[in-house]
């Protein structure tokens, strides 16, 4: 019985080992995918710079396509990214002092192309112009990129979304309003748990996988940080990260 025991330790030991090398395997080689598409995108850009008004609209309508698909290659890489990193028992992040408004910048930016096709306005608001702190900035960047994305999708027409980046004497305080299509209370409760989508009734039709929030607040955590929802049905949503100000100069 011992002996039994014992083995079935040792086997499943090697396999949680095997399955976090299979992670691992899946997480650089995807990491790999993001160099050249950022190389592609610009590269596309600059031809379609030198290229406007001396070619015919056929063409031009050609490298939009690539530059879409391109763009939709990238969000799966980033679902792959956040997939293997949510199955990581251990994410060890690469922290550095950085300024946290810029972050918000740059997950504007990349919802961009979102925003633009449904006709959203963003507006932002900080209470200093720097925050400077220690944070992973990919990671950090995609966390807001994810609350951004719903705030989009989770929404009537003419989505309005404000940030404000709020400073508190211990705390530096990010928030996301929306006025979307918002939550009950007890969707409220399920929306940080992975593979969790409200999509029974007439909630919504939107595709999704049900990870984007369960990697916010793992992210939000890793930084000793926590994430809250304030929300109404039918009026909209406010998420609420709160980061302390320990590492912060
Ligand atoms: N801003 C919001 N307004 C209304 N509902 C929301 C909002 N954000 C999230 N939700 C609800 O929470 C659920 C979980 O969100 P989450 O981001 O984790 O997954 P998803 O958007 O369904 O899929 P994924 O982000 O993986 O593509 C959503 O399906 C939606 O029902
Ligand atoms: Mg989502």
């Amino acid at each position: 019985i011992i002996f039994s025991f014992y083995s079935t330790i040792v086997i499943s030991i090697k396999q949680k080992n095997i399955s976090e090398m299979k992670s691992d395997f899946i997480n650089n080689m995807t990491h790999e995918f993001k160099t050249p598409i950022a190389t592609i995108n610009l590269a596309i850009d600059a031809i379609k710079k030198k290229l406007m008004g001396k070619v015919d609209t056929k063409s031009m309508g050609y490298l939009n396509i690539i530059k879409d698909e391109n763009n939709r290659m990238n969000n799966q890489v980033e679902n792959v990214l956040m997939i293997s990193q949510l199955e990581k028992e251990k994410i060890e992040l690469e922290m550095k002092m950085m300024d946290l408004n810029k972050l918000v910048q740059l997950a504007i930016d990349r919802v961009e192309l979102l925003s633009g096709s449904v006709g959203a306005r963003i507006t932002k608001k900080f209470d200093k112009k720097e925050n400077i702190m220690m944070l992973a900035e990919e990671e950090m960047i995609n966390v807001f990129v994810n609350i951004l994305e719903n705030s989009l999708k989770y929404s009537k027409s003419n989505p309005v979304i404000q940030i404000m980046v709020k400073n508190e004497k211990s705390n530096t305080i990010v928030f996301f309003k929306d006025n979307g299509i918002g939550m009950t209370k007890k969707i409220k409760t399920k929306i940080f748990e992975k593979f969790y989508r409200e999509s029974k009734g007439n909630i919504h039709n939107i595709k999704g996988h049900g990870l984007g929030l369960a990697f916010v607040k793992k992210i939000v955590e890793l930084h000793a940080g926590f994430i809250s929802v304030q929300s109404q049905i039918g009026k909209g949503s406010t998420f609420k990260i709160t980061l302390n100000n320990v590492n912060k100069t």
